[in-house]
């Protein structure tokens, strides 16, 4: 039986792919690389030494999913295909919902009809939307503030009636924080296209030279030193998580959400220094005005993954910049650097 990752090719989704694999789960890929490179499954393949069908297909080309279903016998979903930026989506919402919702209900109702009961959804912690208090709990208020936000919100809700249609459904919910750091090989690793809007690969991008100066988005916020306080968690306790999260799925019926997050907020100016320390890179910052739609303060009370999932975070902060400098080091142009990796250093 086998396990098939949706938007494998993406920054957790190769990350989740090396788990699955090193697990002696069989794995296949189904990803349209609008914001990722097959490069990235190359990687996979090579750092795992194991094989596995990859398929270039859009989640809204229905006929090309059920594809994939009919030359599969799918044992459960791993979903990560998905539009993810968030100002992105309050410029493009049609866009972002005919792909994360539609792309959605494609997937699910093929899995009804070939009877793949069992699904792990990404989702996202931006569903709490700006929380009253911190830490935040699963049963924290929902509410979402941008398009983005919604889409995942909504996703949650249509697999909560997927579930209350039928409770042969297992689905398990997880809600990321945010996500940092890259594998040890420093052979894979986060790629946006184009200047990135999340914090870590801008700094990773000052430190190569690639960009000159990092912009913190305020410091008056009510944070200990004025800049937004997020938690950060590294991408390989995040795929571990999922494993986790497929055991129970396949385990077990129902519908749970979880907090996939350390439990530990940071400063935006704590990971700069923190940066800084890891790689011995100077970063250079310059105080501009608050992002639109960012919030103070916001990160995880992970104690129901804890207890249920018997999953919890291992790596640091220091790790997690450790790795996402090897990583951009290694690979100053994302997949696109090929000398680095084909010379084997
Ligand atoms: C982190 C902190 C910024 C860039 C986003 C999505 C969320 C999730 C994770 C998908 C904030 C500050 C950032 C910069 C800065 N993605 N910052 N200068 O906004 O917490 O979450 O990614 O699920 O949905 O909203 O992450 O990395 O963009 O920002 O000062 O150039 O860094 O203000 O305080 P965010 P981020």
């Amino acid at each position: 039986m086998t396990i098939l990752v949706t938007g494998g090719a993406g920054f957790i989704g190769s990350h989740t792919c090396v788990e699955l694999l090193n697990s002696n789960h069989e794995i296949i890929v189904l990803d349209n690389y609008s914001n990722s490179n097959i490069e990235s499954l190359n990687r996979v393949k090579r750092l795992t030494g194991k094989d596995f069908k990859v398929y270039e297909v859009d989640l809204l080309d229905k006929e090309k999913v059920e594809e994939v279903f009919k030359e599969n016998s799918i044992e459960a979903v791993i979903h990560f295909a998905g539009l993810k930026a968030v100002g992105e989506s309050v410029e493009k919402p049609i866009y972002y919902y005919q792909n994360n919702i539609m792309g959605t209900l494609i997937l699910t109702e093929l899995m009804q009809k070939y009877c793949v009961h069992n699904l792990v959804f990404s989702s996202s912690a931006t569903v709490y939307g700006d929380p009253k208090e911190v830490p935040i709990s699963e049963d924290s208020p929902l509410y979402a503030t941008n398009p983005y936000g919604r889409t995942k919100l909504m996703i949650e809700e249509i697999l909560r009636d997927l579930y209350v249609s039928n409770n042969n459904w297992s689905i398990a919910s997880l809600r990321y924080f945010n996500p940092i750091g890259a594998h040890e090989s420093g052979l894979i690793g986060e790629d946006p296209k184009g200047i990135p809007n999340n914090l870590m690969p801008y700094i990773t991008h000052v430190a190569t030279g690639k960009l000159t100066e990092l912009n913190v988005f305020g410091n008056d916020y009510s944070t200990p030193d004025g800049t937004g306080v997020r938690d950060y968690i590294h991408v390989v306790d995040l795929a571990k998580g999922h494993i986790k999260s497929l055991g129970k799925v396949l385990s077990t019926k129902g519908i749970e959400a979880y907090n996939l997050g350390t439990g530990q907020g940071y400063s935006v100016l704590e990971l700069v220094d923190a940066f800084e320390k890891a790689s011995g890179q100077k970063i250079p910052y310059k105080i501009a005005p608050r992002r639109s739609g960012d919030i103070a303060e916001c990160y995880a009370d992970p104690a129901k993954a804890e207890r249920e999932l018997g999953w919890t975070t291992v790596k640091s902060l220091e790790e997690m910049c450790i790795d996402s400098w090897r990583w951009q080091k290694k690979n100053p142009d994302g997949y696109l650097t090929k000398a680095a990796y084909m010379s084997g250093h």
